[in-house]
């Protein structure tokens, strides 16, 4: 579970032996908390302890830090945006992932480290191997048994964001290069991690996707 240091390479992380643990990511628009609510739905159905969060914000203290890296008005150094969703996921792992995965529960979590090195490492252009280590760090090495990775062109998941009428938060708000870099580097991460990516085209049926993420969950719980 411990990593010694922001230097340790994740291929000698040990996997979590209790519970199980599964992030979503993906660009924003993509339709993750979507799937990650019929997931949690269906894993009710059969019995299982499912514990729903999310970065930033699963926390008390994450909603404070989310509040500020989604909403402050005004420029936020991009060292100090990757250290505050570096505090929230910190403060989260220890505090609620941890323990529930402790517990035997399932853990179901929208974003995670992946989103650090594709919007702070691609898009802010922050050197990724150092926002990994950060994130590794604060979260003490640990790391998700699946993470379903929702492509989709930026593009497309704007005009999803724009049907939605909702003001767009600070990273929505970013021009077009930035969101195609996240998603470039969301791609790059899943092809170096393919035991640990299931990737699925954002724009298929909410149902097909979702049958689709069911069976995987199923081939890791069988
Ligand atoms: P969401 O929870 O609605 O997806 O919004 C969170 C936003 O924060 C989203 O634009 C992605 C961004 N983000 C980062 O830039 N870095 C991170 O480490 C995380 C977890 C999210």
């Amino acid at each position: 579970m411990t990593a010694d240091g922001p230097a340790s390479a994740p291929a000698e992380l040990p996997a979590h032996d209790q519970g199980l643990w599964i992030t979503f990511e993906g660009g924003d628009g993509s339709g993750k908390t979507t799937q990650a609510a019929l997931l949690e739905e269906w894993l009710r159905g059969q019995g299982r302890t499912v514990v729903r969060t999310r970065e930033p914000g699963g926390t008390e203290v994450g909603v404070l830090i989310r509040d500020i890296v989604l909403h402050h008005r005004g420029d936020i150094a991009p060292r100090a945006e990757a250290l505050l969703y570096a505090a929230d996921r910190a403060h989260h792992v220890a505090t609620l992932v941890q323990p529930a995965l402790a517990r035997g529960e399932i853990v179901i979590q929208d974003r995670y480290l992946d989103s650090s090195v594709a919007y702070q490492g691609a898009g802010r252009v922050l050197d990724a191997d150092e926002i990994r280590d950060l994130s590794l760090w604060a979260a003490d090495g640990a790391l998700p048994r699946l993470t379903v990775l929702l492509d989709i062109d930026p593009a497309a998941a704007r005009h999803r964001l724009d049907a939605d009428d909702k003001p767009f938060d600070r990273l929505e708000a970013e021009r077009s290069d930035f969101h195609a870099r996240v998603r470039a580097a969301y791609l790059a991460l899943a092809a170096a991690e393919p035991e640990r990516f299931l990737v699925l085209d954002a724009t298929r049926d909410v149902g097909e996707l979702a049958a689709a993420v069911r069976d995987r969950v199923a081939a890791v719980l069988a």
